[in-house]
């Protein structure tokens, strides 16, 4: 690694996935996190403030600003995902509470107070639905002068998760997510299509489960949460011990930008009611299409699409950080 860290700051449902994006966040040394702030998502937001607080202290991170955000979306009610991140939002490992509070401002004041006192263009990286970040650009739209990019979890170029096509995070609050991608910084859209192929294998993360300090341990446990719905244990008892990234994948494309493959695309939300609501719609067309040569195509913001990943890269990149080996990772 060369050069100053990143000034980073994350955005999150904490989450199991969004636990581990914390994880590494606090611990590659080419990153360097001013503050978290939470919002409604995977679980409701006081016990997305909890999780965050809780994973912070089990990673020994310095006293990172945490501050409490959005309650709801801007439309739409709260849809938890509980039944797939656990009853506390965060894999129900029965973690002790944490002994820190939160800060006493609400997101969007830690949002906007961080990013305009950092000496450096802050990256933001949101991993969870989106109000908090649409809430701050309606406010405060002159954070943007020191945003270098922006970095979200977030939509599909194929299929979705939520729906047949809608990701979990634009479909909570698709006006939410339609703002963020007017703001007028570069974008990056880390979606399903990455998201969800960077795996950490098995023998890692038994490895992870047995270390002796408690951050890596952490990890361990988290990539070893299954998602209740859909998971069932093989009858051999040894089962599938492999787990995936998820959002801290996002995290990995900051600290290591070349293991994403983007390109730079036209996006659009889909706001309509019906079954395409959330919907993120990437323009992928060769050639402009029929609505074009009949001029009636509308101008869409352009965003670095993550197509590819290098999984193995960020696997290496992500367990060298978490485990404080940067021997093993693909820059130290
Ligand atoms: C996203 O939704 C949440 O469940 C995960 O934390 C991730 O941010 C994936 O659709
Ligand atoms: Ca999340």
């Amino acid at each position: 690694m060369t050069g100053q860290p990143i000034p980073v700051i994350i955005d999150c449902d904490t989450g199991v996935d969004d636990a581990l994006a914390l994880l590494f966040a606090v611990r590659h040394p080419g990153l360097e996190l001013r503050a978290v702030s939470c919002v409604a998502g995977n679980t409701f937001v006081d016990q997305v403030v909890l999780n965050t607080l809780t994973v912070l202290e089990q990673a020994g991170a310095p006293a990172i600003p945490v501050a409490r955000g959005a309650e709801r979306p801007l439309i739409e009610p709260v849809r938890t995902a509980h039944h797939v991140h656990g009853r506390d939002g965060m894999g129900d490992l029965g973690l002790p509470a944490p002994r820190r509070t939160p800060a006493d401002v609400d997101a969007v004041t830690l949002l906007r107070r961080e990013i305009l006192a950092s000496p450096r263009p802050v990256t933001l990286i949101p991993t969870a639905p989106l109000t908090n970040i649409a809430l701050l650009l309606r406010s405060h739209p002159e954070v943007t002068r020191n945003i270098e990019r922006i970095v979200f979890m977030g939509g599909a170029v194929a299929t979705g998760n939520a729906t047949p096509v809608a990701e979990f995070n634009v479909w909570h609050d698709p006006e939410a997510a339609a703002i963020l991608l007017s703001a007028r910084v570069p974008i990056t859209m880390y979606g399903l299509d990455v998201f969800q192929r960077v795996i950490v294998p098995a023998a890692d993360v038994r490895r992870l489960r047995e270390s002796s300090e408690p951050g890596a341990r952490l990890a361990g446990r988290l990539l070893s949460h299954r998602d209740p719905a859909t998971y069932q244990a093989p009858s051999d008892g040894l089962g599938d011990a492999s787990g995936g990234l998820g959002d801290a994948g996002a995290v990995c494309s900051v600290a290591d930008p070349e293991g994403l493959t983007t390109h730079r695309l036209p996006v659009e939300v889909n706001l309509t009611p019906g079954p395409a609501r959330g919907q993120t719609i990437v323009d992928r067309r060769p050639r402009p299409g029929e609505a074009e040569l009949h001029g009636e195509a509308r101008e869409q913001p352009l965003l670095d699409v993550g197509l590819d990943v290098d999984v193995d890269r960020y696997v290496r990149l992500y367990l060298a950080a978490v485990e404080g080996d940067q021997c093993r990772g693909t820059r130290g």
